[in-house]
């Protein structure tokens, strides 16, 4: 058993995912020689309940100058933090000379609109790629990661932060001490520390076990949130489920004793007991569903290449990494990856080695099938490539379950 990376408790291995690559790092031919690998497992700590990776990537391997997810490569995802940030300038900034910081703002997607409010603000990001998008943008960036000395360096600079924002960052972040000291030192006294990340309610009720991979090292439940949140001095107060992502919860913590928790928490928390989200039978469970997803979707790739039909799979989602390399898919099933980023085409996957081109060779010539790697954005996908389907096309899906549609 590994060390829980919070409390010190027992790491009870239930899911192993083998031999994986760094899943952010797409690929020039040359660089496939020196490819990193790690192993991918994943584990529930039997005294906190907290879900997290047996093995932790360095975070400099991940989080680089060429960092290539950029947040407003989705038009939901535009709208989601655009309200977000609306609803954070209506609320808790608007007080006298407001202070809002963001953990991991990328390129901007949601401080671009506070910005734009002329309302106070910094955006921590250590990749320097996306961070220089997000300055073009209007938006003030440090160029770092946020952990204790570098926000104890901003709470001298600029005085204390009424709002910390993050999304879909803190999961990533396994020095969760150094973050919460850091949150600790920089949050005003009634400040809220907010963040949203992948809930692992949705992960074991749709097997999107794609969720894990090198950057997610903790899988979020409420349960083990609040109990991570009381080492550190705070507390929940709040509770959203969001539908984005796969399905995501915003967490809203607050000094203990600073806020009265809405009732939402204990809703939420009683829904996770009644779905044994920290029973080892239940995570058993999952790991069980991944592997028949495995089998369901090799013998169907395998099939399709039988029968002689074009396969390709669309959007080089970091959560590709692991279906690809967990299920043994290359290029002779996935024959390549549609994707918008341009800081992933002309580049091979990681690991699998599937060449990534632009979506635009897609509307060129349709394959018979595409494997919807970012299903989390289906809805957006689905309705720009309706001619696809309109073509004869098909959507292949493989979470909750392995179908065409
Ligand atoms: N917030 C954006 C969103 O929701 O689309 C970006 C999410 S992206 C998956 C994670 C981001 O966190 C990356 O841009 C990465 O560089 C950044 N990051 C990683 N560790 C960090 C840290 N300790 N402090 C601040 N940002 C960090
Ligand atoms: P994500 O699931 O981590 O947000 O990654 C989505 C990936 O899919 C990202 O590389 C961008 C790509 N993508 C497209 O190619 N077309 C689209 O319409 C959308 C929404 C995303
Ligand atoms: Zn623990």
């Amino acid at each position: 058993m590994t060390e829980c990376r919070i409390c010190g408790g027992g790491v009870e291995e239930f899911l192993d995912l083998g031999r994986q690559p760094l899943s952010d790092a797409f690929l020039r031919p040359a660089d496939v020689d020196g490819e990193f690998f790690y192993r991918l497992a994943v584990g529930r700590c039997v005294a906190c309940t907290m879900v997290q990776l047996t093995e932790e990537v360095p975070r400099e391997r991940m989080f680089h100058q060429d960092y290539p997810y950029h947040s407003s490569g989705s038009s939901v995802m535009r709208e989601h933090f655009t309200r977000t940030a609306l609803d954070f300038l209506e609320t808790e900034l608007t007080g006298a000379d407001p202070f809002m910081v963001e953990i991991g703002c990328n390129d901007g997607v949601l401080l671009r609109t506070v910005a734009e409010a002329g309302v106070r603000h910094l955006g921590f990001e250590p990749s320097g790629g996306v961070a220089q998008v997000a300055r073009e943008r209007g938006v003030r960036v440090r160029n770092d990661f946020f952990e204790e000395s570098t926000a104890r360096a901003v709470r001298e600079a600029d005085g204390p932060a009424d709002v910390i924002f993050s999304a879909n960052t803190i999961c990533h972040i396994p020095y969760i001490d150094s973050l919460l000291r850091g949150v600790d030192a920089l949050l005003a006294p009634n400040g809220i520390f907010v963040f949203e990340d992948p809930y692992l309610g949705d992960i074991v009720a749709k097997t999107s076990f794609d969720q894990v991979y090198d950057e997610h090292f903790y899988l979020f439940s409420l349960r083990s949130v609040q109990a991570m949140a009381a080492r550190f001095g705070f507390e929940v107060v709040d509770v959203r489920r969001l539908p984005v992502h796969g399905g995501e919860v915003r967490y809203t913590l607050a000094r203990t004793g600073a806020r009265q928790p809405t009732p939402a928490v204990a809703e939420l928390l009683a829904q996770e007991a009644a779905q044994g989200l920290a029973e080892p039978a239940v995570l058993e469970a999952f790991a069980s569903s991944v592997h028949r997803i495995r089998e369901d979707l090799v013998a169907l790739l395998r099939k399709l290449r039988a029968e002689g039909r074009t396969v390709v799979g669309y959007g080089a989602t970091a959560k590709s990494a692991t279906v690809t390399n967990f299920c043994g898919i290359g290029p002779d099933l996935v024959s390549y990856v549609a994707d918008t980023t341009p800081a992933k085409q002309h580049r091979l996957t990681p690991g699998a080695h599937i060449p990534v081109r632009p979506a635009e060779d897609f509307a060129a010539a349709y394959p018979d099938y595409a494997l919807l790697f970012a299903w989390n954005h289906a809805e957006e996908i689905m309705a720009k490539e309706q001619d696809f389907r309109t073509a004869g096309g098909r959507w292949i899906l493989y979470v909750p379950e392995v179908r065409v549609v």
